[in-house]
């Protein structure tokens, strides 16, 4: 097929140009599975129609980083070539960065501040940390006998699989891409069915950035036809996934059928402990930023707060003033904080969850309604931010994940207590905790069962720093030099430099 771009007029008035196909081989196809449509979640209109891969497109895909995986233009190349290839490809991010929020604003829902002035910078600074790894990868050399030298090669792990979410489609790409092109591996990437144009877009720059044929190659498809074909596939080699606990488990059980590595970041309900010694203002703050951020639709979202029972009134004025201040609305308006969410899938669930929880006792504090008619005059999934009080240990709300503006809100007496509660969770991915007793600081962290604790803060990850979950948030580490081993292997070479037998 002829690559077939579209012009799109977007609603802040930029026209972008965007191609449809399925970006396999540095080409564009034409799918054989039923077209996607994707939607704004702010007026509910589909924004375009786009080729969706089948099992057979998948399949080419595969095959396709098979063949650049051994191909001298990208085997060959040398360690710092990779590096100025990723480093190319953040440049180039940063310089087409308003198409780039434009298409992810229009698409997830998201303020165009947010996606402009947090989403493509955190991109492109993951690239650039990831770019000055390619040349730092080595081996270990291993003392034996007089007559041997062994060493260690750390090689790519190969054909990469990477399945994405919707809520940060162009992070979570860049999150995927630059350890997989620092190790040397090749890749084939499927985004999330409700958010695909941003990822189209980024293709036509991987082109761009020098990047051989194959290396990159970016489907969209349905999860259940597109998506379990790169599971189950038979010559990928290491699968990663970002995206909910139910289908993270579907893909374990697809990736044994030839025993591909791999790192899954699913779900969380993460807590947030404040404590009566911290500073109230501050942890208010934070627990507005951790909970409420992207819609509410993060992973390690803090959104079940623990708060020390002496300081509850305090603290939850606080946060009620704090919460005043969001702007519910258009993406693109310039006052908005908080957009639609993203999908009628998404906002049903989250109303849901809302009612179950008031009928088990929650208080609403705050919110607790679509604000379709109000903030969206009649079209999109608005809902207002949400503080549930008077949460208990036995409450739905305490254990199932929202992944929407909504905070709930149980009292602790002690320090075991808060620690029993924040780990009353099948899940482990991130913890919050505010104290300004350094003893504390330092023991609780030790205590919580998460892959991450923020001690004062919440919610600010960096590319340097691993990112990841245990329990059922989880497996493997994303970011930092641990995210980058997870692409690759090692490989034990022992050398005999004399011994006769
Ligand atoms: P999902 O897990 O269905 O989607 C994530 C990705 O997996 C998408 O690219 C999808 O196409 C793909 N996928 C779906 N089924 C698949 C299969 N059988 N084999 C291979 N790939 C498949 O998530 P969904 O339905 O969009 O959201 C549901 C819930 O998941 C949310 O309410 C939230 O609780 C959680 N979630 C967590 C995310 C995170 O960052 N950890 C991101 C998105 C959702
Ligand atoms: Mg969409």
């Amino acid at each position: 097929m002829e690559n077939i771009e579209i012009q799109l007029k977007a609603p802040n008035g930029r026209t972008v140009v965007l191609p449809t196909g399925l970006f396999i081989n540095n080409e564009w196809k034409s799918g054989s599975a039923k077209r996607l449509e994707t939607r704004s979640p702010t007026d509910e209109q589909v924004i375009c129609s786009l080729e969706a891969a089948s099992a057979g497109d998948i399949d080419l895909a595969v095959r396709s980083a098979r063949a650049a995986l051994t191909h001298a233009s990208w085997r060959d190349i040398s360690a710092a070539e990779r590096g100025q290839m990723l480093h190319k490809l953040a440049a180039l991010i940063y310089e087409h960065k308003e198409d780039l929020a434009t298409l992810e604003t229009w698409d997830n829902g998201k303020p165009y501040s947010v996606s402009l002035e947090e989403d493509v910078p955190e991109a492109v600074a993951c690239l650039r940390y990831y770019a000055g790894w390619a040349d730092k990868i080595h081996g270990q050399t291993i003392p034996t006998t007089c007559q041997k030298f062994a060493y260690t090669l750390t090689q790519p792990v190969g054909v990469c699989a990477q399945i994405i979410p919707w809520n940060y489609p162009l992070v979570m790409a860049s999150w995927k891409l630059g350890p997989t092109l620092a190790a040397g591996c090749t890749v084939v990437l499927k985004p999330a069915e409700q958010t695909p144009l941003s990822a189209l877009f980024l293709a036509k720059l991987v082109e761009a950035a020098g990047l051989p044929p194959g290396v990159v190659n970016i489907v969209n498809g349905r999860g259940q036809e597109a998506g379990h074909a790169l599971a189950s596939h038979m010559d990928v080699d290491k699968i990663a996934f970002t995206g909910s606990t139910m289908v993270g488990k579907e893909i374990m059980r697809s990736a044994s059928l030839n025993l591909k590595k791999i790192t899954l970041e699913t779900g969380g309900k993460s807590p947030l402990l404040v404590f009566e010694d911290a500073d109230i203002h501050q942890a208010a703050e934070w627990a507005f930023i951790g909970a409420m951020s992207n819609q509410g639709q993060v992973c390690t979202a803090t959104s079940r707060l623990l708060v020390q029972d002496s300081v509850l009134p305090r603290f939850l004025s606080a946060l009620l003033a704090i919460i005043t201040r969001t702007v519910v609305g258009n993406p693109f308006a310039k006052d908005t904080t908080q957009g639609p969410q993203v999908t009628q899938q998404q906002y049903d669930k989250i109303l849901s969850l809302i009612g179950v929880a008031v009928k088990e006792g929650a208080k609403v504090e705050c919110g607790g309604q679509s604000l379709r008619e109000t903030a969206g005059r009649g079209r999109g999934y608005f809902i207002a931010p949400t503080v549930l009080s008077g949460v208990t240990s036995s409450m739905t709300i305490f254990h199932e994940e929202v992944f929407g503006p909504v905070l709930t809100v149980t009292s602790f007496e002690t320090e075991q207590e808060a620690v029993r509660l924040a780990n009353d969770s099948i899940y482990g991915l991130a913890a919050a905790l505010f104290t300004r007793d350094v003893e504390r600081a330092h023991r609780v962290p030790q205590l919580l069962q998460s892959g991450m604790v923020w001690v004062n803060s919440s919610n600010d990850p960096n590319p340097q720093v691993p990112f990841g979950g245990i329990k059922q948030s989880g497996i493997g580490r994303e970011l930092g030099e641990a995210g980058l081993s997870s692409y690759l292997e090692t490989k034990s070479v022992h050398l005999n430099i004399g011994a006769k037998l």
